[in-house]
């Protein structure tokens, strides 16, 4: 018997689901970071960010089978990202967290470590030094 995965013990696809689908709520409502999605539709950024955080996590592979490799920092090299946008960036993601551990729930452990890693990913994608 193989040990599960964080994705598994996270609660799979339904966890993810609900943690991204939540977050581009807040994106799409939040007029400092909506502008910057290129896209009218949000539901495509939403699928790739929900595959890319499953496949991290020990779930399936999807994202680079449809995406390749991730490199996360050039690909949003398009994009100014300050610290402001990664505060909001990260404001969006843990109120998305808060509301997917509350509809599923999470182990301790998982949320300290899943809130760590959000931290840490969001401040290696800051490309641009404030004003
Ligand atoms: C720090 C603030 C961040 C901002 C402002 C930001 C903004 C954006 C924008 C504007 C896009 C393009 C939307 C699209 O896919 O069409 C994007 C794509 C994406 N972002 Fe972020 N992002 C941030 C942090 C992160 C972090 C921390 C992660 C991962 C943990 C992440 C993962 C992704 C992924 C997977 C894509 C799609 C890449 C692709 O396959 O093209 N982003 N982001």
């Amino acid at each position: 018997m193989s040990q599960p995965t964080p994705y598994e013990q996270m609660g799979g696809a339904p966890f993810f689901t609900t943690l991204v689908h939540r977050f581009y709520e807040g994106v799409g409502a939040d007029p400092a970071l909506r502008p910057m999605y290129p896209d009218a539709d949000l539901e495509p950024a939403e699928i790739r960010l929900r595959m890319f955080l499953e496949q991290y996590w020990g779930g399936p592979t999807t994202y680079s089978d449809e995406r390749g490799h991730p490199r996360l920092r050039m690909r949003h090299h398009p994009y100014v990202i300050d610290v402001a946008a990664r505060d909001r960036w990260l404001t969006h993601m843990g109120a998305a967290l808060d509301h997917a551990i509350a509809v599923h729930g999470l182990d301790p452990g998982m949320e300290q470590e899943l809130r760590a890693y959000l931290v840490t990913a969001a401040d290696a994608m800051v490309n641009t030094a404030a004003g």
